[in-house]
């Protein structure tokens, strides 16, 4: 069985297909899909159906990444059908677990920079309203947070049955 991860930020048309793509990107680098898949939401339903924002796709053709996907809702389905779920901002996070009304499920959910090992920042900023300069720092500080993430992974280091809450 692969290992599930599902990336989530508020219109799933920036940042978490942006983690997604990219950790499919290093996934086929290291030659490691197939063992790991991924998957991305959005916590607000406004965007559902759209593809990746056409700057975000800018950005990441700059680095040679091509984003592919459609928008969806977090579903809270998705507990269960995941093995990780990676919140992109503190908002993200506290409207994932505000659906996880028993708690059984707050140990699958992270902060997504809590994987970044160069970048000091805790949240990965939302970059609709802003410049193209936000849309390249997404793809920097996830391409930071994602190769840790692998790692962890690849290192069996993230057990979500033992991992304790970081928030
Ligand atoms: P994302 O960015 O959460 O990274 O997909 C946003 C997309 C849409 C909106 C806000 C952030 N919006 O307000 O519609």
């Amino acid at each position: 069985m692969p290992y599930k991860l599902l990336f989530v930020c508020l219109g799933n048309i920036c940042r978490s297909p942006a983690a997604e793509n990219i950790t499919n990107y290093l996934l086929q680098q290291q030659n490691l899909d197939g063992q790991i898949t991924c998957d991305s939401a959005g916590t607000i339903s406004y965007h559902s159906g759209s593809p990746p924002d056409r700057r975000m796709v800018e950005a990441a053709k700059a680095r040679g990444m091509t984003f592919s996907g459609r928008a969806r809702r977090f579903d809270p389905a998705d507990f269960e059908k995941f093995d990780l779920i990676l919140a992109m901002d503190r908002d993200n996070y506290a409207d994932i677990l505000a659906l996880d009304r028993k708690g059984e499920y707050h140990h699958k959910v992270r902060m997504m920079c809590d994987f970044c090992r160069h970048h000091s920042l805790k949240e990965v900023p939302d970059p609709y309203y802003g410049g193209p300069e936000g849309f390249n720092r997404v793809i920097d500080l996830l391409l930071d947070a994602c190769e840790g993430l692998l790692e962890e992974i690849a290192s069996e280091r993230l057990d979500p049955s033992t991992t304790p809450r970081s928030h």
